[in-house]
C-alpha cells in the first residue's frame, strides 16, 4: 500500500536542472521527501520521480512554457523511492547565466499542496490521464483548453485561483517582502 507524505507547509522542496532536464541540484528536503540521497539524484533525468497519475498534458504545457522562456505554476503528484507520494506545488523557472544573457537550465520550488487543492486538481488529472490512455495527447490538451474555455479563464488564472486559494503564492510572496 503506498501512502501519500504529509509536507509541512513551512518546507521548500527544491531542484535545479540543466536544460534537458537532468538534476544538477536538490535541497535537503528534497531528499528527506523523495527518499533519495543527492548521490542517487544528481545527473539523472526529473523524471525519476514522476508518479503515473500524472498527465502528460501537464508536463507539455511545462516545457512549452520555459522553452519560451517564461514561468509556470503547476499541481505534482511526486513519487517517492519506497514507492509513496506527495503532492506540490510547483513554480518552475528558467536559470540564467550570472552575465550572459543565456538560459543554462531551470529550477523548480515546491510547497505542500493543500487538501482541498489535491481533491480538486487530482479529478481532472484523472481525467486527463484517462483521456491520454484511450484517445491520446492531442485529446487531452483539446478537454484542458475547452474546460478553461469553458471557465473563461487561462490556465494560469486557473491555477492561480486554486493556488492563491492554497496560500502558495501568498507565502512566496511573504517570504520575498519579507511580512
Ligand atoms: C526544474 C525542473 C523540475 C522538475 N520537477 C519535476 C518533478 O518534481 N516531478 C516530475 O514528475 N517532473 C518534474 N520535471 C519534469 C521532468 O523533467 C519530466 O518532463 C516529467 O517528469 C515527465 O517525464 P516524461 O516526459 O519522461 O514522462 C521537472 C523539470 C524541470 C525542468
Amino acid at each position: 500500500m503506498n501512502n501519500q507524505i504529509k509536507i509541512d507547509p513551512q518546507i521548500l522542496i527544491v531542484s535545479r536542472t540543466d536544460k534537458s532536464g537532468n538534476i544538477e541540484y536538490v535541497n535537503g528536503d528534497f531528499c528527506q521527501i523523495s527518499g533519495y540521497s543527492a548521490d542517487e539524484l544528481m545527473y539523472k533525468p526529473h523524471n525519476i520521480i514522476r508518479h503515473p497519475d500524472m498527465p502528460a498534458i501537464i508536463f507539455k504545457l511545462m516545457w512549452e512554457r520555459l522553452k519560451k522562456n517564461q514561468d509556470i505554476f503547476a499541481v505534482v503528484k511526486n513519487l517517492a523511492k519506497n514507492g509513496d507520494y506527495y503532492w506540490v506545488t510547483t513554480h518552475f523557472e528558467i536559470r540564467k547565466h550570472p552575465y550572459e544573457n543565456r538560459v543554462v537550465g531551470y529550477v523548480a520550488h515546491r510547497r505542500a499542496a493543500d487538501a482541498q487543492l489535491v481533491n480538486e486538481i487530482s479529478k481532472l488529472y484523472a481525467e486527463l490521464l484517462s483521456i491520454e490512455k484511450n484517445k491520446g495527447l492531442a485529446e487531452s490538451e483539446a478537454y484542458l483548453t475547452q474546460l478553461l474555455s469553458d471557465k473563461k479563464m487561462t490556465y494560469d488564472e486557473y491555477i492561480d485561483k486554486m493556488v492563491i486559494k492554497d496560500g502558495f503564492l501568498k507565502s512566496m510572496f511573504k517570504k520575498i517582502i519579507g511580512k
